[in-house]
């Protein structure tokens, strides 16, 4: 008798001990999932407010990344020989020096991060109390494979809550998320929209950073101060040292303390040293060939038809293009730049365009900064597309624009008009080799 009790009695204790276990299981599942990197999981009721940064407050570990992956994905360093030895690089002196800082990056953002809470936001901090690895800020002038250095990283990393943006469209978004968003009572505004990011992005890549009015600076100086807060590493890449960041703007004093946020958590590299690699790779091509002479002539090589006169509809504004084909676009200048367009009217036309033609460009002296502006932000956006593009003007690229408050701007955008004519050469190409380049 007593026996059976005891075996009954030994049968619950086990049959408990194994309830416990399972539910422990079940917990630590739960709570992986609600600290996995979901854009949701920023976007959901905040909790209550937090005094101050507390490391395990509101949140389990939560590995970013499993242990053999990380063992067996590539270090930038890797992936740059790798693209050497197939060619697709040749070997940079200053990008070859720069290979340990980022490898660096890369094996301090393969360490687990967790969510925790900080003044009623979610966000990211490192496990073991370690500091969020500081970022990078690689800047230097035109075509030294800054972007291209900036992608390795990103290629390299394995956490999936990462992003790579572009300097307009983050900004209209981030215009957006302010106007559509309303942060809980007691919550600021911009950290709830920077939560949100820093849940889509443990690792922010953001190309092209510049400033250039007031309202873009307060903005994003106010956006990365936050972005820090909630343990976002920022990975940027810009044509300018941080501390000329907005050199010449209105009020620059007010932006000033967020050049030294960004001083701060990122590193500067400067890659200024060297050539434009754009230009070294054949991509100036002399033209010669009679479709690249005119644009018109141009048009039919791409399209197969003779151009008509038509309007676009750019997001309700209607543009006098000279001609519109199987997606390759032809406008002149004046239809495009010179009148009142912006970002959104020119990333809708480079949704659409599979090429574009621009004739007509005069040479942009100071008096037509607007209409050169114009010019750089479309190309900017054709560039982060890789959207064909053939510039025909009264002077050659380079010197269509010497002078004035954008010739800086300009001459970055030159670089790419090279890379894009060159590709719109190859298309050229590869239309008359019968694989119908510019068709669909
Ligand atoms: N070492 C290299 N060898 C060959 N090509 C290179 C090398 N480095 C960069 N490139 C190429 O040069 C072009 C320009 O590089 P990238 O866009 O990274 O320059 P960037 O510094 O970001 O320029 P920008 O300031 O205009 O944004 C790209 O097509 C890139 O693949
Ligand atoms: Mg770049």
């Amino acid at each position: 008798m007593k026996l059976t009790i005891l075996t009954t009695a030994l049968i619950l204790l086990l049959v408990a001990v194994a309830l416990v276990i399972v539910l422990v299981l079940f917990l630590r599942a739960r709570n992986r999932n609600a600290n996995a990197t979901s854009p949701s999981t920023a976007t959901g009721a905040p909790r209550q407010p937090e005094p101050a940064l507390s490391p395990t407050a509101g949140a389990a570990p939560a590995p970013m990344t499993p242990a053999a992956a990380r063992e067996t994905l590539p270090l930038p360093s890797r992936l740059y020989h790798e693209l050497l030895e197939e060619g697709q690089l040749r070997p940079d002196p200053d990008q070859l020096a720069v290979l340990p800082v980022l490898d660096g990056l890369v094996t301090a953002l393969r360490q687990p991060a967790v969510r925790g809470i900080w003044r009623g936001v979610e966000v990211w901090r490192m496990g073991d109390q370690r500091p969020v690895p500081g970022g990078l800020y690689l800047f230097g002038s035109v075509g030294r494979g800054k972007s291209m250095l900036m992608q390795l990283i990103f290629d390299a990393t394995e956490v999936t809550a990462k992003r790579r943006v572009h300097f307009q469209p983050f900004m209209r978004e981030l215009q957006e998320r302010m106007h559509q968003n309303r942060p809980p009572p007691g919550v600021d505004l911009m950290l709830f929209i920077a939560s949100q990011i820093a849940a889509e992005a443990r690792l922010l890549c953001f190309d092209e950073f510049c400033v250039t009015n007031i309202a873009d600076a307060m903005l994003l100086g106010r956006l990365l101060e936050a972005l820090f807060k909630c343990g976002v590493t920022l990975c940027a890449t810009s044509n300018w040292p941080p501390e000329d960041l907005y050199q010449e703007g209105m009020n620059r004093g007010r932006f000033m303390p967020f050049i030294k946020i960004l001083t701060d958590h990122t590193r500067a590299v400067n890659l200024s040293q060297g050539a434009d690699w754009r230009r070294s790779q054949g991509n100036e091509g002399d033209d010669t060939d009679a479709a690249l002479a005119a644009p018109d002539a141009l048009f039919i090589a791409l399209t197969g038809v003779a151009a008509e006169p038509l309007h676009v509809d750019l997001q309700g504004t209607e543009v006098a293009a000279n001609g519109v084909h199987k997606r390759i676009f032809w406008f002149d200048f004046n239809a495009l730049c010179d009148r009142a367009l912006g970002v959104i009217e020119y990333m809708e036309l480079v949704g659409q365009a599979k090429a574009l033609i621009i004739s007509g460009v005069p040479v942009l002296g100071p008096e037509r900064a607007d209409a050169t502006m114009r010019l750089v932000v479309l190309i900017d956006l054709l560039y982060e597309s890789r959207i064909p593009l053939r510039i025909f003007g009264t002077a050659p690229l380079d010197q269509l624009c010497t002078s004035g408050p954008v010739a800086f701007a300009f001459q970055r955008s030159a670089s790419r008009m090279h890379e894009l004519a060159f590709l719109l050469r190859q298309g050229l190409a590869g239309t008359r080799g019968g694989e119908a380049a510019a068709s669909g």
